[in-house]
């Protein structure tokens, strides 16, 4: 925080680009003036707004009311009865749909399928059915260990079908973090692969997940899909092979008809303290959220081959590759491997061999593609796309202005959408037909979404002071709870600002009402776009013998935005490269190799305050390289400053 009490933005962008008149005239939301009509009537009429867009929604009972309660206790479409799985299958077999692309899926060795709505349909029927025969119920939860191939979106919609949420746990994930993620959700059931392919090498999902079983006692089965052909132990009586029990399986199950508010799904996040946060998303809010979302956004049509690179074990998979896509009858594109396998062209390849007219990806993969050079997508044809988009993290103007350029060709709008795996879907984000996007903002909020920037005592802020992203109406899209702790729920999102939701972003608005985010304001950092809490990386360290101490701040990464860089004190234990490895292969074990540190550096004791806090902001400046350290007046002991700086990386 800077002078006064709001936080000082250094960014100043000028350029503008509007749409042009031939994509305003296509678009799903085509006008400044209808966009505001949208936004007024649902800030106004929030319950009349969202009753006329759940006429999107297939519905086995009409609900009795739109919205009951204010935030944070909020509870949408009281008394309606519907099925998400339906949403995204059942609903578009009686129309030539049936026939129509769901899922064109590409493996990282190049083999294709294409589901078509009622392959889809039917394997999500044999699958729910294969679950039910596992002993799963209306409200168990099954968790989701796999790579991205079709069966990670056919379990998804099984576990919706039969109301039992699922919990899907990123690959990148290790036994450890399973293990906790199984308890506290308390999982009866685990479907993973033998294994999934990454850049040509095969990640041992099956083995992971047993490593975790022994101390996960809540999981009775483990269903395994035959991926890679990798060596695997079978428990019997425990673990089954999917293709074994799908083949036997019935490829008729009704949906089940659940209540508005029954679960859907719960996914782990990382919070600023404490274990990851059990996000817990229902069936009504979060499907009109999604459906509506990637209409307006994405301007979804129905010839468009859209194309979301990110993993399904993260929010934005699960809102815009499968439920958002879905519902609205789109054809979704997954693809299983790296982007530069076998080569750095991988992506722009897939572009032009399926004529992918929508992309969505995350600023770390556009530095990346900035960093191995233009060539690479030079030798694609990339004329089939016509909108672009990033979701993760801020994006540079740089990166922004090159994706529109070398990628967009100066032809595609870019929006650049703000959202969190809590919003369920996307808040802030252009329009592509409407909106003046500027290279860095997020711009405007979507109809339904009511933002300010506050001081941390809640006083709005004027046009161009940095402060705290708050969201002060409802939408139907948030999550309900973390799961098991609704205390933390409360604390976490809503005590820091009254009568509002807290993002957790610093932000500005600026005097064309356009949102620019700063990054966050608590102790989490954003490494390659997934959200990583300091805490977490310095439990696990902890938790290593030599370890006596361990403070973890993220520092700028040419590609990931964030790195992880620790700081640790050891028991009695020398510093050597070998224990920075220990290190390193420690914290991969204990959380995986999302969270792998960039650089351990041993430190003879930690700045503290009198009071005994780690002062964060000197290291990420020691850890940035920055000379100057802002204010150290609070600081314990001024040595430990220069030992720090004399300790390099
Ligand atoms: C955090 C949420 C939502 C899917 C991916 C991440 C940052 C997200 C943007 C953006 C600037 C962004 C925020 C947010 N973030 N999108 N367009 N511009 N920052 O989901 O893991 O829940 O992380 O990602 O800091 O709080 P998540």
């Amino acid at each position: 925080m800077s002078s006064g009490n709001s936080i000082e933005s250094v960014l100043h962008e000028t350029r503008s680009f509007p749409p042009s008149a031939e994509f305003s005239a296509q678009a799903n939301i085509k006008s400044q003036e209808e966009y505001q009509q949208m936004w007024q009537r649902a800030k106004d009429d929030p319950a009349g707004f969202w009753g006329d867009m759940a006429e999107n929604l297939d519905w086995f009972k009409k609900y009795d009311s739109v919205l009951e309660g204010d935030m944070p206790e909020t509870k949408w479409f009281s008394g309606g009865k519907l099925n998400a799985s339906y949403q995204c299958l059942d609903r578009h077999l009686d129309s030539w749909r049936k026939n129509k692309a769901a899922i064109i899926w590409e493996g990282e060795p190049g083999d294709v399928r294409v589901l078509r709505y009622q392959d889809l349909y039917r394997e999500v029927c044999k699958f729910a059915n294969v679950l039910k025969s596992l002993g799963v119920e209306t409200g168990d939860r099954v968790t989701l260990y796999m790579p991205m191939i079709p069966e990670l979106a056919i379990a998804m919609l099984a576990c919706a079908r039969i109301g039992a949420p699922h919990s899907i746990i990123f690959g990148g994930f290790s036994s450890e973090a399973i293990a906790d993620r199984n308890n506290d959700a308390q999982a009866k059931v685990v479907v993973t692969a033998d294994g999934g392919w990454r850049r040509g090498k095969v990640v041992p999902l099956k083995a992971n997940v047993d490593g975790s079983l022994d101390k996960s006692p809540s999981v009775q089965k483990v269903v395994v899909v035959r991926r890679t052909g990798c060596d695997v132990d079978m428990v019997p009586d425990r673990d089954y092979w999917w293709h074994d029990l799908a083949e036997k399986a019935s490829p008729d199950c009704d949906p089940v008809e659940l209540d508005s508010e029954h679960p859907l799904y719960i996914l782990y996040t990382s919070g600023s303290t404490g274990k990851p946060k059990g996000v817990l998303h229902t069936t009504a809010g979060y499907m009109l959220g999604t459906t509506m979302t990637s209409k307006w956004v994405f301007d979804l049509k129905e010839d468009d081959t859209y194309w979301c690179t990110a993993d399904i074990g993260w929010v934005t998979g699960h809102s815009y590759i499968v439920y958002g896509p879905l519902s609205n009858g789109a054809t979704t594109l997954m693809y299983e491997g790296a982007p530069n396998w076998p080569d750095e062209g991988r992506f722009w390849e897939i572009v032009e061999k399926y004529q992918v007219n929508i992309f969505y990806t995350a600023p770390t993969a556009i530095r990346a593609f900035i960093k191995w050079g233009d060539d690479w997508p030079a030798k694609s044809d990339l004329s089939s796309l016509r909108l672009l988009g990033t979701v993760g993290e801020p994006i540079s103007p740089d990166a922004w202005m090159w994706y529109h350029k070398t990628i967009g060709q100066e032809r595609c709008p870019i929006v650049d959408t703000w959202w969190q795996t809590e919003t369920g879907g996307i808040m802030l984000s252009p329009l592509p037909g409407v909106t003046a996007t500027k290279p860095g903002s997020c711009t405007t909020p979507l109809p339904g979404v009511v933002p300010d920037i506050v001081t941390e005592e809640g006083e709005s802020l004027g046009d161009n002071q940095g402060g705290l992203l708050v969201m002060k109406q409802p939408w139907p899209h948030m999550l309900r709870t973390l799961y098991g702790d609704h205390d933390r729920f409360l604390d976490v999102y809503f005590s820091k600002i009254d009568g509002c939701y807290f993002a957790g972003d610093g932000a500005r608005r600026d005097e064309d009402g356009c949102y620019w985010i700063m990054g966050r304001v608590d102790d989490v950092i954003n490494v390659a776009g997934h959200r990583l809490s300091t805490m977490e990386v310095e439990s696990a360290l902890g938790a290593h013998s030599a370890v006596a101490e361990a403070a973890v701040v993220g520092f700028p990464h040419e590609i990931k935005g964030e790195g992880i860089c620790c700081f640790v004190t050891l028991k009695t234990a020398d510093g050597t490269d070998e224990l920075k490895k220990e290190l390193i292969a420690h914290v991969r074990t204990q959380i995986g190799a999302i969270a792998t540190p960039d650089q351990i550096r041993f430190a003879a004791a930690v700045p503290k305050t009198r009071s005994g806090k780690i002062m964060r902001r000197l290291l990420r400046d020691i850890a940035a390289g920055k000379e100057s350290v802002g204010d150290t007046t609070t600081l314990e002991d001024y040595s430990v400053l220069a030992s720090l700086r004399a300790e390099d990386g």
